[in-house]
């Protein structure tokens, strides 16, 4: 088969590990990839927000099967004019992808389909919006009702923050919507991510994980778009997955299905655990960045099989093996992250890190540039090892990590923390 994937970072880069690891793989192009992915497989610049060019690239290449990684390209409408041109996609259609792209139309189906999560209110004004924070008091959660790559939500734990929260929003006003904001409750509890692959009412879990979204030690400072993971997440016990699935997941999938937008791809699940409880954060129409990578360390090349029965809808017949062990991911990213950075810094040791089934260092934001292997964004470098325990896998993925010699780089050094607690 002609595989193309599309997008740049760690996550991509390791989908396109496992997949390559397939035999059905015979030829497997990248778009628009990074410095590692051009490792193993063909690059194209292509603009994937752009379906016409995407369109033409996958004709070009005679292409058998796309998969989408990133959220833009999704909520560009990038799978459903590839499936109308007849190729077999991975990843959602628009409509369905608003379940991440629209905080309020996620809501509205939570409303519809009676599913647990965070009361919320929705405002396209600044003046009720004030009003309805004033009332409910902090802490308190505001959201931008786009897609803000994880810059448009703020926990505000006092109200100062929350009305600061409002106003930038509505300063933001080129967004022409007629929802602007959701402010919901204040969630409290632990967070993790549960993967299930559907296709309308048919589904499949595959793997939960943990993010940690702060970029400094012990969860403080801003957040980012994560900066480690690790999988399985001992919080998410099967007993929760298994109400997960019965009253999020299934009723969200039934939903969709009802308003004539079935959902096909994977479902990202943040989930807030407490007391034996789930309730639902959020959707991402995507596998998450960088719990994905934990999670294709685990899956290997199986991976191809499962995203090919979920596009053709042969979840039913699908099995997963599972290695009884434990993944985990360790990002480095430019100082600065994930604030204002420095491009084009220079990163040594890469070369000499070994590849295996049990260790990968998966690029994101890298470039080659005159023989130099160079930063080019926030992210830039995830450490993922297996171990037998977490303990293993963690200290296997920090001895790369301090290898790397790159002055302008960090990471944080308690990835995994709560697990090993
Ligand atoms: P979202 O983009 O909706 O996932 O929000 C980003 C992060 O904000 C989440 O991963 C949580 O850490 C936090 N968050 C979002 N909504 C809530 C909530 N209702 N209560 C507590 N924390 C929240
Ligand atoms: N790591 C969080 C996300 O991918 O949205």
């Amino acid at each position: 088969m002609n595989i193309l994937i599309l997008g740049s970072g760690a996550r991509e880069h390791s989908i396109a590990w496992a997949v390559k690891q397939n035999p059905k793989c015979s030829r497997l192009l990248v778009a628009p990839g990074n410095a590692g992915i051009a490792d193993i497989a063909e690059i194209s610049n292509t603009n994937i927000e752009n379906c016409d060019e995407v369109v033409a690239l996958a004709k070009r290449e005679k292409i058998d099967f796309v998969i989408i990684g990133p959220e833009a390209p999704l909520a560009a409408g990038v799978s459903d004019v590839l499936k109308h041109n007849g190729f077999l996609v991975f990843g959602p259609t628009q409509a369905a992808a608003n379940l991440e792209v629209s905080k309020s139309f996620m809501k509205e189906i939570c409303t519809s389909a009676n599913i647990p999560t965070a009361k919320y209110a929705k405002f396209n004004e600044l003046g009720s919006a004030r009003e309805y924070v004033e009332e409910q008091g902090a802490p308190i959660v505001i959201k931008a009702d786009w897609l803000a790559a994880g810059k448009g939500v703020t926990v505000a734990m006092d109200l100062p923050t929350a009305y600061q929260a409002l106003e930038d929003i509505f300063k933001s006003g080129s967004q022409n919507l007629e929802t602007k904001v959701v402010i919901e409750e204040f969630m409290e509890g632990e967070e993790a991510s549960f993967f299930v692959l559907c296709n309308g009412q048919k589904l499949l879990p595959i793997g939960t994980a943990q993010d940690h979204k702060r970029v400094g030690d012990g969860d403080t400072g801003p957040n980012t778009g994560g900066m480690g993971a690790y999988s399985p997440a001992p919080v998410l016990t099967g007993k929760i997955q298994d109400t997960v699935i019965r009253e999020i997941i299934k009723p969200t999938l039934r939903e969709m299905e009802r308003r004539g937008a079935p959902y096909q791809g994977v479902l990202y699940a943040g989930l807030m655990i407490k007391d034996e409880k789930a309730r639902l954060v959020e959707y991402n129409a995507r596998f998450g960045d960088p719990e994905c990578q934990p999670l294709m360390m685990r899956l290997g090349a199986q991976v191809l099989d499962l995203l090919i029965a979920t596009s053709n809808g042969d979840l039913d017949e699908c099995q997963i093996s599972w290695a009884d062990d434990h993944a985990l991911c360790v990002v480095m990213a430019s100082i600065g992250y994930p604030g204002k950075i420095k491009k084009g810094t220079i990163i040594k040791g890469v070369k000499n890190l070994s590849s295996s089934s049990s260790q990968m260092c998966f690029h994101a934001g890298t470039k080659k540039e005159a023989n130099n292997l160079v930063a080019n964004s926030g992210r830039v470098l995830s450490f993922t090892a297996r171990g037998e325990t977490l303990a293993e896998a963690q200290s296997v993925a920090y001895k790369m990590a301090k290898s790397i010699d790159w002055k302008e780089g960090f990471y944080r050094t308690d990835i995994g923390w709560r697990a090993l607690l």
